[in-house]
């Protein structure tokens, strides 16, 4: 069960329903994100539905919902969430347009691949410091180093930023720089690192596993709001298949379904599921036509020399085409750009 709790509820008010919850044997957890409170219930269905919880001040609606994930469930007729970051809204009404390097390189790299991404129309900077990659002998990101390169370059360009986290320990560090934090999709099911981002007091952007199912994402995206913050976006970025001809297949269905069965935003990563070019700007238009409410994507001043996933990575000459490309498909879906 869940209690959305209505715009102008107080603290206090959540407080009451907590205590009315623990009082009748069951539990509650708070959650809070931009423009909503929720409370998620466990314990006696029926006990709880008895206890007059829809009477108590504050409360907007209480709701049966799945058992695997409450917080992040859609109830209906309550409006889908807008995750604001640092200024920046993702959801609904809005395209909001991610852009960077894979990877932190260098300043100069990190500054021109900032200044592609504002030509794009490009509102957050993507850009990985820390790297999750399949070969130990590949390059690893700059670490602390690359962090303070992102805050530099945000300094110099006013774009917010978004990176991974990799590990619960280093989630303080990455918080310290980052305007949101990226959980990638080696790591959706990395319990204590999605509790630890709960707790950080900064949004996430949580990529869908490669092998996961939009249920077990929803479940994943639970551990992060049962710690606190409700305000977290999903990303879909391809899953595993049989098809080789490109390195995921991006499940575009995925966008509807997980906006139909959660309140959450839910963007698109074209790059790291096409892992293709080629396929970054048709994905892109695909992702706001099917109703995404933003994409990211990979940028570098010259993707010939990236240190990591460069044939994915669009490079100067590309970026009018993605310019027009969401601007276009955000027109025809009625959305203004973020
Ligand atoms: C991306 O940002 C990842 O680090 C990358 O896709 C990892 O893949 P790889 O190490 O197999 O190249
Ligand atoms: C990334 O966006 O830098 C990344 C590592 O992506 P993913 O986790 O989707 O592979």
């Amino acid at each position: 069960m869940m209690v959305v709790m209505s715009g102008d509820a107080t603290h206090q008010d959540a407080h009451q329903v907590v205590a009315l919850v623990r009082s009748a044997g069951g539990e509650a957890f708070v959650s809070r994100g931009g423009n909503r409170t929720v409370i998620g219930l466990t314990g006696d269905a029926e006990l709880l539905g008895s206890i007059g919880l829809h009477r108590m001040r504050g409360v907007e609606r209480v709701a049966r919902t799945s058992d695997g994930y409450r917080l992040v469930s859609r109830v209906p007729g309550v409006e889908r969430s807008v995750v604001d970051v640092a200024g920046v809204p993702i959801g609904p009404g809005t395209m909001t347009l991610i852009a960077g390097p894979c990877a932190v390189e260098t300043p100069e790299q990190t500054l021109q691949a900032a200044r592609l991404a504002l030509a794009a129309g490009a509102v957050l900077l993507r850009g990985g410091a820390f790297k999750p990659r399949t070969s130990p002998y590949s390059f690893q990101g700059l670490g602390e180093r690359g962090l303070r390169i992102l805050a530099d370059v945000r300094e110099e360009t006013g774009l917010p930023v978004v990176t991974e986290v990799l590990s619960a320990g280093d989630v303080e560090l990455v918080a310290g720089y980052a305007d949101m934090l990226q959980i990638g999709t080696r790591n959706m099911q990395n319990f204590p690192l999605l509790q630890a981002v709960g707790e950080a007091g900064r949004p996430v952007l949580l990529k869908r596993g490669m092998n996961a199912t939009v249920e077990e994402w929803l479940m994943a995206a639970e551990y992060i709001a049962q710690r606190g913050t409700l305000d977290i976006v999903l990303c879909e970025r391809g899953i595993r298949t049989f098809e080789t001809s490109t390195r995921n297949t991006l499940d575009i269905s995925a966008v509807p379904v997980a906006q139909g069965l959660s309140h959450l935003p839910v963007v698109v990563d074209p790059s790291h599921s096409a892992g293709r070019r080629d396929l970054v700007v048709p994905l892109s238009r695909a992702a706001v036509a099917a109703g995404a409410d933003g994409v990211i994507v990979d940028l570098h001043p010259r993707p010939e020399t990236s240190l990591c996933d460069g044939p994915q990575a669009l490079g100067g000459q590309d970026v009018p085409e993605l310019a027009r490309a969401v601007e276009d498909a955000a027109r025809l879906m009625g959305r203004r750009p973020a």
